[in-house]
Formats: structure tokens, C-alpha cells, sequence
């Protein structure tokens, strides 16, 4: 049971593709594919009819190695469906990549999403079933040969595997003694119809069709379809017949790959209540009142064992790392430092690292240098280690003796704002996970933390809604200034820090994060009626405190911006923009905290006319020194 968890690689970005009519279906779906690949692209793959043979070709890495090898073939089919793989953890590798077939290679599928009871259903169909990857997509092929060897019918199978399915999934299902159908279904993953003149095609995004259609039609989640070249039929859970609208889409082809954003940045900032469902799916158990990940492990002696936890990092990751030295020692109970990896790497500290030290490196890319090297002179000291990362099998990844992945899908912006919340997100999880191992966290708080943030992504939609106008409103009013003071306290300073960086690095305005606090050991004097000062005040226990250093600055003739929480009417008196996000648990502020100073960074660096998505002098990735 244990193994077979560890060993199990699932996938939750991925681009998917389905297309039947009068093109070359192979040609059709490299070409979508290739427009998927934004999604990710750590192996790829097809499943046509090729001498009336369901047929599947699969190749790890980029596309070109698929296209490569399907060169050599003259395919000639009619009808087909592909996949491009992001895999949130686990190896790349041919038997892992899509289409998955059933035993008997009656069905194929593709699959976009997590299968969360999918270990369940494989140690049900074990014994029947020839298991070929380590996948949870697998089971879906197995379960749909088993339904379909009952029903007889490819759309009653898919109706019936759906029902056993726990988790998100888009699916697009090929069976060989329907040449000329494709089945769908689709729950809390992306899936689309397009439709054309004696053609049709399914994917996860219209970026994928819009060369061959511009005709779509959005599948709700329970959806069932079934596409051949004439006709799309959708249908209910229960294969009650139901109309979904069919829309014209004006978008070009790089708008479509942006979702109709202008910038990937602001995409990315949208796509945080979505991440964090998805970072949360399958590790929070309600019942048992605790966290699971796949590939931590440590047992209990070790992590009760651990009497200091060093935190390695850059950029908006150490920020990440800073608010976690917080859940460390309040929740947890070790002590906790958080270093950046570049100054880290060349300290002598191996004196002070030893086997009950736990290093925790974050880095969304994986491939930060100085993280990477930072990383590895801890780990000579015999340390306990842990890596977060968003890409799968990253260079720290498999430097670790412990991962947990982000599941953030690529963030292509320069500016990291999705993998920030969903680090953040782990963070919490890893904390928690440490303090009920070691039984040093109480278990009603437990309940709570893990209620709130099962919350937190209807509580960011709600921040993305109320306060885009307002930044975008403080960008134009604001973005003349040459220098910003940004504010906070306790586990929001951090965010203060971020804030200031995200503006620095989009916007090229000077930008200060800085412990409230603090101001009055030097920094006040900066402030007069040209600085703009942005303090991050919502409720909490130093609530009061950051409440006076509003009216010290305010005082100075600062222009105050405040950030408070809902229903904090009184903080209007002393500021003379505020924007509000909706309450949460104070150690789960941040998330929420940093949603508007996103959209100010963006929406400042809009109007000055900068590049958000590549400023100038960055890399996404820092892979030298
Ligand atoms: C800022 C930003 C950078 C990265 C830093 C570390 O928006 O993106 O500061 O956070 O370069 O990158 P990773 O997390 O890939 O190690």
C-alpha cells in the first residue's frame, strides 16, 4: 500500500486533445498539441486508428521527439486523441506517458486532473487487470474496458466509470469498435468542444483548436459528450440529454493561450483559488484530522527528532520561507531560520547542522543555483531534508530525500505570483504535518487550520473580485511615484517584503518592504506627502500595534494605503484608501494579503508600459551564480 503510494505519478496540467473528421488526425493533434504545450511538456503522446487497429505512440520529453517518430509512420486515421504531460510528481517516462490503454487495448484515454481513490480502484482490478505505468489515470482505462464489457456501449462505460472516479478529471476516451466516436467527460478540469463543418474536436483550451474553429462549447462539470464528425451530443451524469451554449470565440491565438489576459502574470494571478484546490486535493483527510503527501518519508522518530528547522531560498520563495518560520514555531514548536540560499552557501555552518537539523529548500523552478548549492552543502552535514518544488523531477527534487510538489502547472510570468500562494499552501500542510507527528500541535487547531484553508480558494475568488477595480484605480492614481514604503507586522511582514518586490521587479520603481515596527529607528524619515505608504492591516494579534504605526506615518504626511479585513469600518478614519479582503485565520492572512499587492505591482507596471511578463535584466529561472 505504502509502495504502490509512493510510486504512483499523477497529473494535473496537462493539455488534452481529441479530434475526429476529415483531416489527418495525427497531424491535427501534433499541431493542437503543440499549442498545449504551454501546459507542460515532459512526454507526449497519441492514440489513433492505424489499419483499423487502435494504436498508441508515446515518447518522453518535448513534443518534437513525438512528432519525430509519427514522421516516419504515414498515419492515415480520421480520428484520434493526444496528450501532453505535466506531471506533478514522478518520472517522466514512456510507460507514464498518455494515451493509457486497458488490458485487452479495447479503450485509450487521456486523462487532465487527479484521481484521488484511484489506489482503491487499482487494488480492486490488480488481480484482473495488466498494469502498465504508475499512474492514476490507468485505472480509468481498466475501469472503462470492465463497464464496457457490461454495457456494450462506449458512452453508458464512460457514465458508469465516471461514478466511481473520485477527484478532477477531463477525458477524452477512444474504443475500438467505435471508429468514428470520441466519449468525453469532464469534472473541475478544463474541457472544451469545438466544433467545426464536418469536424470536431475536444481539448482543454480553445488555444488548441482556434486554427481549425473558433465554435465552442464549455462542458459544466458532470458532463458527459460524444463527438463524431457530424453531430456533439452532451449528456448529464445520469445520460440525460442537456444543451450546453455554443460560443464564438474573437480571440487570436496568443490571446487563447493567455485565456484572453493580456499577460500570462495576470492569468497566473487568477488561476490562485484553482492552484490552490488543486495543491490541496487528496492531502487534507477531515475525517483523521491530518495530512498525507506522497513522497515525505520521514517517520515519527525522525521528525520527533528534529530540534531546528533552517529554511533555504530566493526571491519570493524566501518570503515563502519567512512566513513559514512562523507556522514552524507557533504551530510546530522548533525553532526555525530561514537563510538566503546565496548568502547560505558560503557561511561555514556545517558545525552547526547535524542529523536532527531538517533543511527545507523551496524553489518553484527547482533549478535556482544558489538554492540548488545551498541545498547541497547542508546536506554533507547528514541534515533531514525536504524539497518544495513545481516542477516535477527538478534538479533539487531529485537531490532530496523528501519532495512536495506545488501544483501550480508551468507559471511562464517572470513575476512569481501562483507558485508563492501554492508554496505557501504546502507550508501550512508541512507544519502541520510535522506538529501532529511530533504531538506537538493541538488537535483542535488542527481542525480549524485545515477547515480555513479547504476555504481559502472561495475566499481568494472573492479577494481577486473586490479588489482588482480598487488597485486598478490606486495603479492610476500612484504610478508617477518614484518610491513606495510597503508595511507589515508579525506574519504579514513578509508580505510587506513581497509586495515591494513584486513592484520593484514588474513596475522598476524602488520599493521598501519593512517591519512596521521598525519605522521609527530610521525609516520615518523618508515619509512625506510624496511617499505613498502601503501597511497590510487586518485583523490580528498586533492588530493595534500596526493601527499606530498607520497614524505615526500618517502623521509624517504619508499617502496611506491600507489593506484591512472586511467590516473594519473605523480604519477609514485614518487612511484615505483602503481595500478590504475577506476575514480568515491570522496565520492564513498572507494568502489573501498578497492578492491585491499583486495586482497593484501589475497593473502599475501596465500603465508605465513595461514588459510584465519579461522585465527587463530576469530570468525565470536563475541557473548560474
Ligand atoms: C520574483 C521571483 C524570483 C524567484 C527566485 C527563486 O517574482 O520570481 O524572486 O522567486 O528567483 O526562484 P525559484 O523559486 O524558482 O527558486
Amino acid at each position: 500500500m505504502i509502495l504502490l503510494k509512493l510510486f504512483v505519478w499523477r497529473t494535473n496540467m496537462c493539455g488534452i486533445i481529441g479530434y475526429v473528421g476529415k483531416r489527418i488526425a495525427e497531424r491535427v493533434l501534433i499541431d493542437a498539441l503543440k499549442k498545449l504545450e504551454y501546459r507542460g511538456y515532459d512526454s507526449s503522446g497519441i492514440s489513433v486508428f492505424n489499419d483499423g487497429t487502435l494504436s498508441t505512440f508515446r515518447k518522453v520529453g518535448k513534443l518534437i521527439n513525438l512528432e519525430s517518430d509519427l514522421a516516419e509512420r504515414a498515419l492515415t486515421s480520421r480520428i484520434g486523441i493526444g496528450h501532453t504531460r505535466w506531471a506533478t510528481h514522478g518520472k517522466p517516462t514512456e510507460l507514464n506517458a498518455h494515451p493509457h490503454s486497458s488490458t485487452k487495448n479495447k479503450i485509450t484515454v487521456v486523462h487532465n486532473g487527479i484521481i484521488e481513490n484511484y489506489l482503491e480502484i487499482k487494488q480492486q482490478l490488480e488481480k484482473e487487470c495488466n498494469f502498465q505505468s504508475e499512474t492514476d489515470t490507468e485505472v480509468i482505462a481498466h475501469l472503462l474496458e470492465k463497464c464496457y464489457a457490461v454495457e456494450g456501449d462506449l458512452l453508458k462505460a464512460v457514465a458508469c466509470t465516471v461514478k466511481t472516479l473520485k477527484g478532477s478529471y477531463a477525458l477524452a476516451v477512444l474504443c475500438q469498435d467505435k471508429s468514428n466516436e470520441i466519449v468525453v467527460a469532464k469534472n473541475s478540469s478544463p474541457l472544451i468542444l469545438g466544433l467545426g463543418k464536418g469536424e470536431m474536436f475536444v481539448a482543454s483550451d480553445i488555444t488548441a483548436i482556434l486554427s481549425y474553429t473558433n465554435k465552442s462549447m464549455v462542458l459544466e462539470d458532470g458532463d458527459i459528450g460524444v463527438i463524431t464528425k457530424n453531430t456533439v451530443q452532451v449528456y448529464d451524469k445520469e445520460l440525460k440529454k442537456v444543451t450546453r451554449e455554443i460560443r464564438e470565440i474573437k480571440w487570436d491565438a496568443v490571446l487563447a493561450e493567455k485565456d484572453g489576459y493580456k499577460h500570462f502574470m495576470l492569468k497566473e494571478i487568477y488561476e490562485q483559488p484553482q492552484v490552490i484546490e488543486d495543491t490541496l486535493r487528496g492531502r487534507v483527510n477531515l475525517e483523521e484530522n491530518d495530512v498525507a503527501f506522497d513522497y515525505v518519508n520521514l517517520n515519527e522518530e525522525d521528525i520527533k527528532n528534529i530540534d531546528r528547522v533552517v529554511i533555504l531560498a530566493c526571491g519570493t520563495s524566501y518570503h515563502a520561507g519567512l512566513i513559514a518560520k512562523f507556522l514552524m514555531e507557533d504551530l510546530v514548536g522548533i525553532p526555525c531560520e530561514v537563510d538566503i540560499a546565496s548568502e547560505f552557501r558560503y557561511r561555514k555552518h556545517l558545525n552547526v547542522l547535524n542529523a536532527e537539523t531538517l533543511v527545507i529548500a523551496i524553489s518553484q523552478s527547482g533549478e535556482t543555483a544558489d538554492t540548488i548549492a545551498s541545498f547541497e552543502a547542508a546536506k554533507k552535514a547528514n541534515v533531514k531534508n525536504l524539497v518544495i518544488s513545481n516542477v516535477i523531477d527538478s534538479t533539487l527534487a531529485r537531490k532530496s530525500d523528501n519532495v512536495v510538489y506545488t501544483r501550480c502547472g508551468p507559471e511562464i510570468g517572470v513575476a512569481s505570483t501562483k507558485a508563492f500562494t501554492a508554496q505557501l499552501c504546502v507550508l501550512y500542510l508541512v507544519a502541520i504535518f510535522l506538529g501532529k507527528k511530533r504531538k506537538s500541535i493541538d488537535n483542535d487547531l488542527v481542525a480549524l487550520v485545515l477547515k480555513e484553508l479547504l476555504k481559502l480558494s472561495q475566499k481568494m475568488s472573492q479577494a481577486l473580485k473586490n479588489t482588482k477595480a480598487i488597485m486598478e484605480d490606486w495603479a492610476k492614481k500612484f504610478h508617477k511615484k518614484h518610491s513606495f514604503l510597503y508595511l507589515g507586522r508579525n506574519i504579514n511582514y513578509p508580505i510587506a517584503l513581497e509586495g515591494a518586490l513584486k513592484l520593484k521587479e514588474i513596475s522598476y520603481i524602488h520599493a521598501e518592504g519593512y517591519p512596521a515596527g521598525e519605522m521609527k529607528h530610521g525609516p520615518i524619515a523618508l515619509i512625506d506627502e510624496n511617499m505613498p505608504v502601503l501597511t497590510i492591516a487586518t485583523q490580528s494579534s498586533v492588530y493595534d500595534k500596526i493601527a499606530a504605526n498607520v497614524e505615526e506615518a500618517r502623521a509624517r504626511g504619508g499617502r496611506m494605503l491600507v489593506i484591512a479585513s472586511e467590516g473594519n469600518d473605523k480604519i477609514r478614519y485614518q487612511s484615505e484608501f483602503v481595500v478590504y479582503v475577506p476575514k480568515t485565520m491570522e496565520i492564513l492572512t498572507p494568502m489573501l494579503n498578497i492578492i491585491p499587492l499583486q495586482f497593484l505591482s501589475y497593473y502599475i507596471a501596465e500603465i508605465r508600459g513595461c514588459d510584465v511578463d519579461q522585465p527587463r535584466n530576469l530570468a525565470k529561472s536563475v541557473t548560474v551564480e
